[in-house]
């Protein structure tokens, strides 16, 4: 089966496409023959040597998600028959054609939806609902801010928190992004390309601030959000691409009684990620049949373009997910 092997850390061309053996699934694992993975900010940082696989996944191959069909069952397993077709999060080696997973950390795509929306769902929708619902608490008709909404996270997020029939705010530096945002439920938007935005989302509220913070940048933007809080807000650090330190008035924090939180999927233990599966299945797979929130493609690479897919999200100009091709039907 070929693969995506990072020869050495480096820039988007130490990227190789190489041919590797076909593994076979131990007890309680099935083997998927991947159609499309996902690409995402991790496997750029992987790639330059910044982010390990964790211990027990390919160290040389990353991707984090997938949607394919089972084409191998090991000792033990129960839940796949050959040939369903199933998407999902693994902590890396998805940049594959192939690839061996516990089958409980599986989940079976609806009918409803092709493999393309598939392939970009598990890491944004779960990331996203996790983040917002689970760590953050948000409840149906809350006020929410979304950092970078047009990234793939944030896509997922505006259309969760509308479901929820919350009130959504976003902010992103690219104001073409926000137009397509308010397409997908996007209440208000908050050109910041300098990172300022806590005033506009005071006077959005009338003052009241937001309730819960899906923070996608970090850095200088948690000062904002501490500020565009409301009493008893809640921000849930989920990206870090603005920086990993920032000076906050805590004060603020104090007096708003605010809960600042994080949160990671990659490295959480197996039955953590088994429950990721359980929430795709029983939360999201739902309002994605039903048409009340769906996958947002930016655009779609071969497998063996991988390194022009890294550099397309490196250029921070996509709008939702990028995907990769392996070809296979
Ligand atoms: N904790 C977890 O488990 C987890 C899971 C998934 C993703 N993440 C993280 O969540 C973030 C979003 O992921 P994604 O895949 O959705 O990203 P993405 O689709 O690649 O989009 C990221 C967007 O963020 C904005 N951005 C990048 N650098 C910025 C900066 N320095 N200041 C302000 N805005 C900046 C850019 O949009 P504009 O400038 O046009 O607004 C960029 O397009 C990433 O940091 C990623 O690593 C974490």
């Amino acid at each position: 089966m070929r693969a995506v092997v990072i020869r050495e850390p480096g820039g988007p061309e130490v990227l190789e496409l190489r041919e590797l053996p076909s593994p076979s699934p131990p007890h309680g694992h099935v083997r998927i023959r991947t159609r499309y993975v996902g690409v995402n900010r991790a496997d750029l940082l992987q790639r330059l040597g910044a982010y390990p696989a964790p211990a027990g996944v390919p160290r040389d191959i990353p991707g984090l998600e997938y949607v394919g069909v089972v084409d191998a069952l090991g000792e033990g397993t129960r839940r796949f028959q050959i040939g369903e077709r199933v998407f999902g999060l693994v902590a890396g080696g998805a940049y594959a054609e192939q690839l061996v997973v516990h089958e409980d950390e599986v989940a079976r795509v609806p009918a409803s939806l092709s493999d393309e929306d598939a392939a970009a769902v598990p890491e944004a929708f779960v990331t996203a609902y996790d983040a917002l619902v689970v760590r953050g608490g948000l409840q149906p008709g809350e006020r929410v801010l979304v950092s970078a909404a047009g990234s793939g996270v944030g896509t997922a997020a505006v259309q969760i928190a509308r479901a929820l029939g919350c009130m959504v705010i976003g902010t992103s530096r690219t104001a073409s992004k926000l137009e397509r945002a308010r397409a997908l439920g996007l209440d208000v938007a908050i050109e910041a390309q300098d990172g300022v935005f806590a005033k506009a989302v005071l006077a959005a509220t009338g003052g009241a601030g937001v309730d819960v913070v899906l923070e996608l940048v970090g850095g200088r933007y948690v000062a904002e959000d501490v500020e565009a809080c409301a009493s008893l807000g809640r921000v849930v650090l989920v990206g870090l691409t603005g920086g990993r330190g920032c000076e906050l008035d805590l004060g603020t924090v104090l007096r708003k009684r605010l809960t600042l939180t994080g949160t990671v999927l990659r490295s959480r233990p197996l039955h953590e990620k088994i429950a990721a599966a359980r929430l795709l299945e029983r939360n999201l797979v739902p309002w994605l049949s039903a048409g009340r929130v769906r996958a947002c493609i930016d655009r779609v690479f071969p497998l063996a373009e991988a390194a022009a897919a890294h550099a397309h999200v490196a250029a921070d100009a996509t709008f939702g997910k990028v995907l990769l091709s392996t070809g296979a039907t």
